[in-house]
């Protein structure tokens, strides 16, 4: 829901042959207002924008049928004309848009409309939006910003100045935070819904849960709102931002209603009065959303609208930030690395015993000597002083199904055959079988085998972690079933590598095997870094970097 105008609002447009009126129709139009006609005299049976153009405001309810509301786009001297002949008509919404209205004709045009039981934005307003629903007016600018700036949720905006208005509830917006209605009241000392108005009809509406309010020095509009909370008549959350705190005396301040007789409209006192009251009124206009969003449930999802897509990931919101939902600075106080990976990957936090696996997973794979094709691309980008990041993605995009890519493989294959022996079919068995399936299909066993190591030290280590934690019960024992047998039917040396180790361990942390290779990639990325800085600080640029012909000079080796 929404106050004062929402999708069925039928509306008329006065001056809509005009330079702005013909633009703006056509602007409100595509936001999806329902514009049923428009009116200028002299221009009747015209059609602007696709809009039926009439003589008379009369004509026009006679010819579409029931207006509910009128933006007029007249220049100030016809405003009180077009006003009146829009009142007499029967339409109950205006929305007077033009600046330097007189104010004897304001007047005039809110005493008939009072009598009328009718409602008058502006005079020197940019309008109102409903956002999703219906846009009247300039708000919104010419550029079409007003999907991005406005969308749906539950805070009343009402401002008097037009610009921040938009600015306003935009950055409500890019906070998350949707709005019901936003009325610019406009600028003028005497306007048809000053401030106060516009917030009861907010405290009225269902669907709005706070008030934002853009107040400024002059007049006495923010101090009623005070009175109407004082009062009870107003029990939703007030926030305001008051503008002028550094306007002087003597000083001409923005707009015609920013005017202060003696005491009376000072910054002060409407900062004070509204405190005194229980509203929350900030210091700068970037706070309002974090206050907003505190008010109304930290996390809550304060967009009405169907987004057009959903994360579960993470949230970042002034002041607040957020991994599946536990505070950051939880994180950093109390978690390891490798729990707020286990975290952010699983949704979950790890045990202990989870958490131990995995910071020996990512340790396994960290770093495998200078001679890796990553490794070698990486220090090679880095060589010709190519940026920091782009010799670390070379190293990154030599990954592949080769290298550092046989563990989501191999976790299939291990959920495959524990399937197998789960139906009762007994383990050795279930291992023939897919060592002649590998062969048959001239497809390699991946987890066994390796280039270099014989018997691959990081195996039996990692083994290790997982028995010293319970667990590793039963997918290691596959995996060493399928070597040993793969050895003796293929009649080679196989000995598990440390990508089947580390599929194994994660079958048994139930990590799903598309995230299987993503563990080698957060592992090896230290490892790329550090190369890459080495490469950067130690070596001459462009050197011709031979693969095997270097040494080792590092820190001396300590025993296993
Ligand atoms: C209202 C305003 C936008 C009109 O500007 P404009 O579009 O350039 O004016 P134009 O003269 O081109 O158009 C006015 C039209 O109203 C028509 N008009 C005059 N009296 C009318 C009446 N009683 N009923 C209907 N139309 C009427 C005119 O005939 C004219 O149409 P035409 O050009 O086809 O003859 C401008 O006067 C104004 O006040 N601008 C400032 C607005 C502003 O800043 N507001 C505050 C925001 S914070």
């Amino acid at each position: 829901m929404a106050i004062l105008v929402d999708a069925k609002t039928r509306v008329l447009v006065q001056g809509i042959t005009g330079r702005e009126g013909a633009a703006r129709a056509g602007l409100m139009q595509r936001y999806g207002t329902r514009i049923v006609a428009g009116v200028t005299p002299g221009r009747g049976g015209e059609v602007t924008r696709e809009i039926p153009v009439f003589d008379t405001v009369q004509a026009a309810t006679e010819a579409v049928g029931g207006i509910d509301a009128s933006v007029i786009f007249v220049p100030a001297p016809q405003v009180r004309d077009a006003a009146l002949e829009a009142l007499q008509a029967g339409i109950r919404l205006l929305v007077l848009v033009a600046d330097r209205v007189p104010v004897y004709d304001t007047l005039e045009v809110l005493e008939v409309a009072d009598r009328l039981g009718a409602r008058v934005i502006g005079p020197n307003t940019l309008g109102i939006v409903s956002p999703g629903q219906a846009l009247l007016g300039m708000i919104g600018g010419r550029a079409r910003l007003a999907e991005e700036w406005f969308r749906p949720g539950p805070v009343g905006v009402a401002s008097r100045s037009g610009g921040m208005t938009s600015a306003l509830s935009s950055g409500l917006s890019r906070a998350g935070i949707g709005q019901s209605t936003i009325v610019h009241v406009g600028g003028d000392g005497i306007v048809g819904l000053p401030l106060p108005r516009v917030v009861e009809l907010f405290e009225a509406d269902p669907k709005t849960e706070a008030i934002v309010l853009f107040g400024e020095i002059g007049t006495s509009q923010e101090e009623e709102v005070a009175d109407l909370i004082a009062a009870g008549k107003v029990r939703k959350p007030v926030f305001a931002y008051i503008g002028g705190a550094a306007a002087k005396s003597g000083m001409r301040y923005s707009h015609a209603g920013a005017l202060i007789e003696g005491t009376t409209g000072s910054h002060a006192g409407k900062v004070k009065r509204l405190k005194e009251v229980g509203a929350v009124v900030v210091k700068a206009i970037e706070e309002l959303p974090a206050a907003v969003r505190t008010s109304l449930g930290v996390g809550r999802r304060l967009m009405t609208e169907n987004l057009q897509w959903q994360t579960g990931i993470s949230l970042a919101e002034e002041g607040r930030l957020y991994i599946r939902g536990v505070p950051l600075e939880r994180l950093i106080a109390g978690a390891r690395f490798s729990e707020a990976i286990f975290l952010l990957l699983l949704g979950r936090s790890p045990s202990p015993t989870e958490a131990r696996l995995v910071d020996a997973i990512l340790v396994a794979s960290i770093d495998h000597g200078a001679t890796p094709p990553s490794t070698l691309a990486a220090r090679t980008v880095a060589s010709t002083r190519a940026s920091f990041p782009a010799a670390v993605a070379s190293g990154v995009l030599a990954f592949s199904d080769l290298h550092g890519g046989a563990i989501e493989g191999c976790m299939d294959l291990l959920h495959e055959l524990a399937e197998k022996q789960r139906t009762g079919k007994p383990l050795p068995e279930v291992v023939e079988e897919a060592v002649h399936a590998s062969r048959a299909t001239k497809r390699r066993l991946l987890g066994i085998g390796h280039r270099i190591h014989s018997k691959d030290p990081r195996v039996e280590a990692l083994f290790g972690v997982a028995r010293e934690q319970g667990l590793g019960g039963v997918y290691p024992p596959i995996l060493e079933a399928l070597q040993a047998t793969a050895e003796r039917i293929l009649n080679t040396k196989l000995p598990i590598n440390v990508d089947g180790a580390i599929a194994a361990l994660l079958c048994e942390l139930q990590i799903p095997a598309a995230l299987g290779n993503a563990f080698f990639y957060m592992a090896r990325l230290p490892g790329l870094i550090a190369h890459v800085y080495e490469e950067r600080t130690r070596m001459r640029p462009m050197r011709r970097i031979h693969p095997t012909d270097f040494e080792y000079d590092g820190p001396a080796l300590e025993e296993a």
